[in-house]
């Protein structure tokens, strides 16, 4: 889940490396570096940590030169230090990777037995050693590469820089994104268009095993049988991509405070307003009237969301749904005969796991399709079916925004699959969408809540464990809260079902036990209140997130309560989710942690 750059322009280019860097930061920031050629020569700047590091490295030391690659680095072999940043190289060449080399010890072995040596401990030096001798064997650069990558194992994208030669870049995509940019005389690789998004908008996508060869004039694309290749030129949306966190402290809470206007857009392109009806995106077609069963996989925070995506089809539309983290549901080898369609989702469109998933659902004959926020990643191009979340650009590495838009387009999506299965009618439809064009406002609600979130987070980062419970809508969000707690504060949390508490996890109530419990008034709420009960008998400390009627009922005494509004059951995942973003991000700030870019995560999970 790195990020990589590269560009062969015609004016000073490290500066430029590094600007692309800082909107790539947000797919590892453990380490970065970039390399140059200046007169045929070739130099490079690493620094361990963040980019800052760096910036600081080439103010003392600048790097002259008019092409060169850059990368920032998510450690997967070998500790965040300089000597395991990229660039790597060798006398003949330097070569930036994101993904990993499954083969390197047999690659290294291989090369260190023909006398060949290496500095790091990474996966990725092999790549620059290997090329580095089939050129010592007299291949040129083209060949040196092509060679090599029919050597390697497991998922890359690379980019490669040559010494002597200051008119070539080569760049080489397998699992792992890589985009080409054009310019006017000059050329740019990079893992997104995001990156590229301050130099051009004429992006073309590298397919899976397509390398290419990049000159100030042009790309030659091969595939993985070295022929000749086309992809198209796509316009991209990136130039619109603007990193600012107006008037908030971080990224991630500027993203919460969008929520109420991200939803708006993203329901808008899956219900009329003007008549309440539910519709698809724009040029997607779906019928779901013969869809009996989904299996749906995602990671983390999109596997939470994907969940509650469970419970709207289970409900609204009647549909049977598999759940599996994406991780799991391609090994597990689960017969799929009877799945009608195969769902992801994702808000990068890049997560390995989940593009996996999706590359084997096809293989196995099913259609697919993809709730996904970045409209130009790999799964959004390969799903048979899209559906747009219009969440925007996401950097705060916690999931907040892009969490709620899957929601509301699952739940969007779910009744228009009642509609389409005949479980809803016409009055029903109206009924739930009405329901959705609330969440905007109620989520604004929730917002308001922050003054008293903000006291709660005062005292929840005293502690150093944390359970969180709900039932049915809100089992999921207990997991998310948990998540998000346990991702940006570092203090240990848990969800669970609230029912599940008795079956293990109450051992580990007493007075110091916050419990933060999810309770709307819904169906399951006074099942909720038993299990709150249970907590309170053993002195555990409950931090109930509520409604009004859930407050009036004054059930059980609690430590802190957090009132919302009433509201219909179809929007207590979206709306609740939101106060809990805001504790765990006021926790985090109480705590002092990098909150937009917490330790050891990455924004966009490439390897497996
Ligand atoms: C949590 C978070 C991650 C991602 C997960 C999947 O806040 O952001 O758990 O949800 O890595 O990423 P996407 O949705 O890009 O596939």
């Amino acid at each position: 889940m790195c990020g990589i750059i590269g560009i062969i322009g015609r004016e000073t280019v490290a500066p430029r490396l590094v600007d692309a860097l800082k909107r790539l930061e947000y797919r590892g920031y453990d380490s970065a570096g970039i390399a140059t050629l200046e007169n045929g020569q070739l130099d490079r700047r690493r620094a361990e940590g963040k980019l800052r590091n760096l910036e600081a490295r080439l103010g003392e030391d600048p790097l002259p030169g008019t092409i060169g690659i850059g990368h920032t680095r998510w450690a997967t072999h070998g500790v965040p230090n300089e000597a395991n940043a990229h660039p790597h190289a060798t006398a003949r060449l330097a070569v930036v990777h994101n993904g990993i080399i499954e083969n390197f010890r047999d690659l290294k072995a291989d090369l260190a037995a023909d006398g060949y040596t290496f500095e790091s401990e990474t996966d990725s030096e092999v790549v620059a050693v290997y090329v580095t001798r089939q050129m010592d064997r007299g291949l040129g650069a083209r060949d040196a590469v092509s060679s090599t990558l029919k050597r390697l194992e497991g998922a890359f994208s690379l980019a490669f820089l040559f010494t002597g030669d200051e008119t070539l870049l080569i760049g080489a995509r397998r699992g792992s994104p890589l985009a080409i940019g054009e310019g006017r005389g000059e050329m740019f690789l990079g893992s997104d268009a995001i990156a590229l998004s301050p130099f051009t908008d004429a992006v073309r996508y590298l397919e899976d095993g397509d390398w290419t060869v990049v000159t100030r004039d042009g790309a030659e694309i091969f595939d993985a049988l070295d022929r000749p290749v086309e992809r198209p030129i796509r316009r991209s949306v990136g130039k619109a991509f603007y990193v600012d966190k107006g008037n908030h402290r971080h990224f991630m809470q500027k993203e919460i405070y969008e929520q109420p206007e991200v939803l708006a857009h993203t329901l808008g392109s899956f219900v009329d307003m003007t008549t309440g009806r539910t519709r698809l995106p724009q040029g997607q077609v779906l019928d779901f009237s013969g869809v009996r069963r989904i299996a749906i996989s995602a990671c983390g925070t999109g596997y939470y969301a994907a969940l509650v995506g469970r419970y709207y089809f289970e409900r609204y539309a009647r549909i049977a749904c598999d759940l599996d983290v994406a991780s799991e549901f391609r090994y597990r080898e689960s017969p799929l005969a009877d799945v009608d369609l195969a769902l992801f989702v994702s808000q990068s469109g890049e997560t390995a796991d989940t593009l996996a998933s999706l590359r084997y659902a096809k293989e196995q004959g099913l259609k697919t399709a993809a709730v996904v926020n970045v409209q130009e990643s790999t799964i959004a191009r390969e799903a048979d079916v899209v559906f747009p979340t219009l969440a925007g650009p996401e950097i705060g590495v916690a999931s907040t925004k892009a969490f709620t838009c899957q929601l509301i387009a699952l739940a969007a999506l779910a009744i228009r699959a009642g509609v389409d299965r005949g479980v809803i009618d016409g009055e029903g439809e109206l009924e739930l969408t009405k329901a959705l064009a609330e969440a905007p406002r109620l989520v604004n609600a929730a917002l308001h809540a922050e003054g008293a979130i903000e006291l709660l987070a005062r005292d929840m980062a005293t502690h150093r464990h944390a359970l969180f419970l709900g039932r049915g809508f809100s089992y999921p969000l207990a997991m998310e809260g948990a998540l998000k707690l346990k991702e940006i504060s570092y203090i240990h949390a848990e969800g669970y079902a609230a029912g599940e508490l008795k079956h293990g996890p109450i051992a580990l109530i007493d007075e110091t036990m916050p419990v933060v419990v999810i309770a709307p008034h819904d169906r399951v709420f006074e099942k909720t209140v038993s299990n709150m009960q249970e907590v309170a008998a053993r002195g555990g400390k409950i931090v109930l997130f509520t409604d009004e009627s859930g407050a009036a009922a004054g059930a059980v005494k609690t430590t802190h309560s957090i009132v919302l509004p009433d509201m219909p059951e179809i929007l207590t995942p979206i709306v609740y989710a939101v106060p809990l973003q805001l504790l765990a991000y006021h926790t985090a700030v109480q705590m002092g942690t990098d909150v937009d870019q917490p330790r050891n995560l990455a924004k966009s999970v490439t390897v497996e």
